[in-house]
């Protein structure tokens, strides 16, 4: 069963702007905020998952974002992220000491400590392939040693971000079962997306709809759970065969963030 970990969103808001997406001006509805986060949860759980949920932290809004806070590795091991935004760095405690508590093993930090890496928003994988994308939050620097080809995957792709709207990895491309995978390829350089296509199916998303975060989807088993308004994506997702959920994100995307970064497979 796939077990997804989610931290409550009753801190969460626009408090500064790290990226593109967010500007204090645009503040998100707490009301409409929290609705979203447990239509997302239900999602979840109709999808067959098994959901845990942990506490956020006042002064911390974007701990809601827990795909940010490492990468956890199929036998309870865990590489915490270190952020590179002042503003989040007081996160790794509050998720280390969560990992801690829940039986999982930190390991030691694959990552030179003068470097910033981010997580499953810029590390993901899927049939034993990793994923690593890096340029905004995560330094090349970071994942460019042995470390990670010891991890025991068979293939490593590394994959160079080039628009900061689109400045994790999540938020332009979504590795699926099967050998699928949404990708926004606006976001990448032509030979990243060629390489990629020699080893995976890839679902490219309308601009339109990557704007709309189309590629931060969740998947568990056969469903994939994308944001509302992707109905091409939807339609792409349906005909190779996979069960589609929305869910509507706009008070997240304001922070840029969806479906996918409010999540983190554990
Ligand atoms: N406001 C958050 C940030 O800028 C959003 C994080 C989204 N997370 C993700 N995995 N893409 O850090």
């Amino acid at each position: 069963m796939t077990k997804i970990l989610v931290c409550n969103p009753s801190y969460y808001q626009i408090s500064y702007e790290i990226n593109p997406w967010m500007s204090i001006d645009n503040q998100s509805n707490k009301n409409l905020a929290k609705d979203q986060w447990f239509h997302l949860v239900d999602k979840l759980k109709e999808a067959g998952a098994n959901v845990v949920e942990m506490s956020g932290e006042s002064n911390l809004p974007d701990m809601v974002f827990t795909a940010n806070a490492g990468l956890v590795l199929p036998n309870k091991k865990v590489i915490l992220a270190k952020f590179k935004h002042r503003e989040r760095q007081p996160e790794r405690i509050f998720y280390k000491n969560w990992f801690q508590n829940n039986g999982y093993e930190i390991l030691e930090d694959p990552y030179p400590e003068n470097t910033s890496w981010e997580g499953a928003g810029d590390a993901l994988y899927q049939d034993n392939i990793l994923y690593l994308g890096y340029g905004f939050r995560s330094d090349y620097e970071a994942i460019s040693n042995e470390n990670w080809k010891n991890l025991g995957f068979e293939k490593v792709f590394y994959m160079n971000l080039k628009d900061p709207y689109y400045y994790h990895l999540d938020t332009c491309f979504c590795p699926l079962p099967n050998k699928y995978a949404l990708i926004n390829t606006n976001a990448f350089d032509e030979h990243v997306v060629k390489s990629l296509s020699q080893v995976i199916n890839l679902l490219p998303v309308a601009k339109n709809e990557a704007e709309k975060f189309a590629c931060n989807a969740v998947s568990i088993e056969n469903t994939v759970i994308i944001p509302s308004g992707c109905s091409n994506t939807k339609e792409m997702l349906m005909n190779v065969g996979f069960q589609v959920y929305e869910t509507d994100m706009s008070e997240f995307m304001k922070s840029g963030g969806a479906c996918k970064c409010l999540t983190l497979k554990i």
